[in-house]
């Protein structure tokens, strides 16, 4: 987005001609300060601005989340509310867990690789295609839990984007896994799911998450106030919205201690990453092997059964179409996070060394 070429004053101008755009993304879920200069506007923000939409956003979420009740039992419904997260441990028949094992260890596919300091993150996405020669893949997604949780906390009755997940920790190089920092995802209650295939020991890096944290409190969300107010400062054009905190924050926060999910293998967890999250950092080079699940429809959407997001007009394709857009930046030297595609890989496969 930058011109470095035009001045900023320049730059400014012509943001303000985009004014209807602007004003429309308010009611997204856009979480970037830069460029809209409404999201990202200090004083606005100071007023409480940013506060107000993540409330919006929140109720709007609860409203959508009664409407999908009858999809979980009441007893996971409350879990859910008094933690952010539900944990089903042992959550497939024996049978149909080794089959799902066995399924992804025989499987090689398209696949899209994400460097993020140390960790590679490989992500083949469940396509319709994909799933078509998956039995066991696609049982897991009509099971019950998996199928009511996933709708219930991401409050859209809709199928999440799903993937065969690995995670590479330690792979070499001195930079820090950013992942390993808390933070919340974004301004509003959003959804993601693990179901490890196998079993994660405290020195895997396993996901860590501070229970209760997908609250807000007067606590919270003064601290938002405070954070919104430093990314909206224009010299800083931060295009993020996943805040971090530190220690002494979440202290003052009155947070509880962080739950670490070491947890057995086919043990299926489902957040609210609005609450707070980190990959615990890794003791040794380690892999972890999933099932994961993200659902991100808009926060601001009365219904949950109506999705008017263009987005899901390609849905199933969505994770391949991105991956290409991100491929094809790369390839035209565009800025890609610290991503390649790789033609055809095997979930377990060690990653090729990153150049
Ligand atoms: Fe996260």
């Amino acid at each position: 987005m930058q011109l470095p070429s035009v001045s900023s004053k320049v730059v400014s101008a012509l943001r303000w001609l985009l004014l209807p755009w602007w004003l429309a993304q308010v009611l997204t879920g856009e979480k970037s300060f830069w460029p809209n200069p409404i999201l990202g506007d200090p004083g606005l923000n100071r007023r409480g601005f940013a506060v107000w939409r993540g409330r919006l956003a929140a109720r709007m979420t609860a409203r959508r989340r009664r409407q999908l009740e009858s999809l979980v039992p009441a007893a996971d419904r409350a879990a859910f509310e008094r933690d952010g997260y539900v944990v089903k441990r042992g959550l497939l028949a024996p049978g149909a867990f080794s089959a799902l094992t066995a399924e992804v260890a025989g499987l090689t596919a398209m696949a899209g690789e994400f460097k993020e300091g140390d960790a590679i993150t490989r992500r083949i996405p469940l396509t319709p295609a994909l799933l078509a020669r998956l039995p066991a893949c696609r049982r897991l997604l009509g099971h019950p839990a998996f199928h009511g949780l996933t709708r219930y906390v991401g409050s859209f009755d809709a199928e999440p984007l799903v993937f065969i997940q690995t995670i590479f920790t330690r792979t070499g190089g001195d930079q820090t896994d950013p992942q390993t920092s808390m933070h919340i995802d974004t301004f509003h209650p959003t959804m993601k799911a693990w179901l490890f295939l196998e079993d994660v020991g405290e020195e895997d890096g396993p996901f860590t998450y501070v229970p209760g944290s997908h609250r807000r409190t007067p606590r919270r969300e003064a601290w938002e106030r405070r954070l919104s107010v430093r990314a909206s400062d224009p010299r800083t054009r931060k295009t993020g919205g996943a805040f971090r905190i530190a220690k002494p924050e979440m202290t003052r926060l009155r947070s509880a201690k962080p739950k670490r999910f070491a947890v057995p293998a086919n043990t299926l967890v489902v957040a609210d990453t609005y609450g707070f999250h980190a990959r615990r950092p890794s003791a040794r080079p380690s892999m972890r092997l999933e099932i994961w699940a993200y659902s991100r429809g808009n926060p601001f959407a009365p219904w949950a059964r109506l999705d008017l997001s263009p987005a899901r007009l390609w849905r199933g394709q969505a994770a391949a179409i991105g991956f290409g857009v991100m491929a094809l930046r790369r390839r035209l030297g565009l800025p890609a996070q610290g991503f390649r595609q790789v033609a055809r890989v095997s979930p377990g496969a060690p990653p090729a060394p990153w150049p």
